[in-house]
């Protein structure tokens, strides 16, 4: 049975625009390159953005290593019927696949990695792309957000018979480095009602020690981007950033 924070997850995000970051990746690897690319996704989710980037790419790995949201990406790529996806579960370092020309994480997926595990993972990216491969990804500025620290609020939305209230409680540990988001949400729709919670812990890594991460794992031409002001590059304060690398 799907937990029904993964069930809910498009309702709740139905209001992201994917589109815009299919359209910033596009900017940021050359639009003109995808087509014949084989590319890596890290983090699908539902895949909304998987099913948007087959559509571009030549060929495309997505991966999600939580099962709920794996089942559901590999739903809704099937309903898609898009024959250039390949899905899977294991984590990046079990992947037997390499020779990717670039690979895109949306949506703070870095976030998600403990600090134990940047080097690794990082490595572990690296070593499935050729050189001059794009890495791009979005990502909290782990600087600003400390500066700066989410607070706690109440989100309402409501389209067709479906309401959505979610009450979000960040929790900072600025020792540790950590973000721990507590969702508790109130979703009806056509009378039916359910309450359900899910926490989600985020690493908010420093700038200079991601770009120290990646030089280390062989990446180079590090360049970061203010999320909501696109393309302005990113300053001090940017709270959300894309990043593009490129594998040496
Ligand atoms: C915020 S969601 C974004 C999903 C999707 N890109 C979207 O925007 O709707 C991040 C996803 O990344 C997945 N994830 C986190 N770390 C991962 C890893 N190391 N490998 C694969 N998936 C990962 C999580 O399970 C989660 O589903």
């Amino acid at each position: 049975m799907v937990r029904p924070f993964a069930r809910h997850y498009d309702a709740i995000y139905s209001d992201k625009d994917y589109d815009s970051d299919i359209g910033v990746l596009s900017t940021l690897c050359g639009s003109k390159e995808l087509c014949t690319s084989r590319v890596l996704e890290i983090g699908a989710g539902t895949a909304s953005h998987t099913v948007r980037l087959a559509s571009r790419a030549k060929e495309l790995v997505s991966l999600e290593i939580d099962l709920d949201f794996a089942m559901l990406a590999r739903r809704k790529v099937e309903a898609t019927a898009h024959a250039n996806v390949q899905l899977s579960s294991r984590p990046l370092d079990q992947l037997v696949d390499g020779g990717f020309d670039g690979a895109a994480a949306f949506f703070h997926v870095l976030n998600y990695i403990a600090p134990v595990d940047h080097s690794s993972f990082l490595k572990a990216l690296s070593s499935r792309l050729v050189p001059g491969a794009w890495f791009v990804t979005d990502l909290w500025n782990g600087d600003a957000v400390l500066r700066d620290p989410p607070r706690g609020e109440i989100r309402d939305k409501t389209f067709g018979t479906t309401t959505i209230q979610q009450k979000i409680t960040p929790t900072v540990d600025a020792i540790a480095r950590t973000v721990t988001l507590g969702y508790e949400i109130d979703f009806r729709q056509g009378g039916n009602i359910e309450r359900f919670a899910e926490e989600l812990k985020l690493y908010v890594w420093p700038l200079s020690d991601l770009q120290a991460r990646l030089a280390e794992a062989g990446f180079t031409d590090i360049q970061f981007w203010d999320w909501r002001r696109f393309p302005a590059p990113a300053t001090p304060d940017s709270w959300r950033i894309w990043m593009r690398a490129i594998r040496r």
